[in-house]
């Protein structure tokens, strides 16, 4: 067996609830195995799978993995990503790239510095039903992009909060929502403003539990946003396209509405829904389910990271491009803060 079919070492940073849904899954993927795992505080998941358990992340890059995934609360992610590609150890880094722009650009340019690659997070984009919309928008069938609608609505449980979460790094806005922002800006193109509402009424930490978003893109079409972990209520990703099923599965409510001038789209049941003969509101509209690969986001993501890893493929979502959803996120925080619209910042690198 060579380098190549041998499966992939991957050590883990950060054992928590997400660290945990990683090494689900490269237990099910013949091309990887969990080398060991690093988390300052939880030796159970090591202790459960049988592999080598260490307190410093530094520690597990000295056994030089072929390939890191990192799942440590947000406000780690950067300096633990710099140390695994400065010893030159491919990255999975989970989502938000960084808590703020600044250190998300120092990253995107050790990245470039370096080549080493890194992928973000961002599993969405690797669920099928995201590549069917995408092409269905590629092909025009829904005419000129007018409008896109996102609803994230739950609520996680207090015990969920006794943690990192409450404090800054987390929030509904960087936990969540810009999972939806980055899902939005690869559907509509780039965001080019926003104006924004955040309430942390009902939990009252001091990090927001709420947001209404209002955004523009480049390309003039319209968003709103509307995301809380507060609600009792089935309208969000993570209700109904499957992914993880540690929330409630509501398959037939959709978390985001497409609408453009020939066409429009639910997502993620794909409802495809056009006027008769493409005319106006006079006639019927039909509706018809677009087809979809089967297959999950997060295995789909992890074989995707091992072909980046071993330098046959380049990371569908990059630091760079992870960062223009961080970017969003940050106008967000601002236009919150300072209640005006607020023009997003271009990330100035080539990466
Ligand atoms: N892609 C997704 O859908 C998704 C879903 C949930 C969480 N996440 C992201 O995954 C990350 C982890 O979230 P979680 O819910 O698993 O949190 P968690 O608190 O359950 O787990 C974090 C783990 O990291 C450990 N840790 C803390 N500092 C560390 C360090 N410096 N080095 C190594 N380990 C460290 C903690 O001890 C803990 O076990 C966050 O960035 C979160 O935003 C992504």
């Amino acid at each position: 067996m060579n380098r190549f079919n041998a499966p992939l070492q991957i050590g883990l940073i950060g054992a928590g609830r997400m660290g945990r849904s990683h090494a689900a899954a490269i237990a099910s993927e013949p091309g990887a195995r969990l080398s060991a795992i690093a988390d300052p505080i939880s030796k159970a998941l090591a202790e459960e799978l049988e592999v080598p358990h260490y307190v410093a992340p530094a520690d597990l890059l000295a056994t030089n993995p072929d390939a890191v995934i990192i799942a440590t609360p947000n406000d780690q992610h950067v300096a633990t990503a710099l140390a695994c590609i400065e010893a030159g150890i491919p990255v999975l880094l989970e989502k938000p790239v960084g808590v703020n722009l600044d250190e998300a650009r120092l990253l995107a340019r050790r990245v470039q510095e370096l080549g080493v690659p890194v992928l973000v997070g961002h599993h969405r984009r690797h669920h099928p039903v995201v590549q069917a919309a995408k092409d269905v928008i590629a092909a025009g069938r829904l005419g000129d992009l007018v409008a896109i609608n996102g609803l994230w609505l739950t609520r996680k449980p207090d015990d969920y909060f006794d943690s990192w979460r409450r404090s800054p790094g987390a929030g509904v806005l960087l936990i969540n929502l810009v999972h939806d922002l980055d899902i939005f800006r690869y559907l509509f193109g780039e965001i080019d403003g926003v104006q924004a509402i955040t309430s942390n009424r009902i939990r009252g930490f001091e990090v927001e539990d709420t947001a209404g978003l209002l955004l523009s893109f480049v390309s003039g079409a319209v968003g709103t946003l509307t995301g809380s972990d507060t609600v009792a209520a089935p309208w969000g990703w993570d209700q109904s396209a499957g992914d993880d099923p540690q929330f409630a599965q509501h398959p037939d409510q959709s978390a985001y509405t497409v609408a453009g001038t020939k066409g429009s789209l639910s997502i993620p049941q794909l409802n495809l829904w056009t006027y008769k003969g493409n005319t106006d509101w006079h006639h019927d509209l039909s509706m018809e389910v677009v087809p979809r690969a089967e297959g999950g986001a997060l295995q789909r993501q992890l074989r995707h990271f091992i072909t980046v890893a071993r330098g046959q493929a380049d990371p569908i979502v990059s630091v760079a491009d992870a960062a223009k959803s961080l970017a969003a996120v940050e106008a967000v925080q601002q236009a919150a803060a300072s209640g005006t619209q607020i023009e997003v910042t271009p990330l100035e690198t080539s990466e």
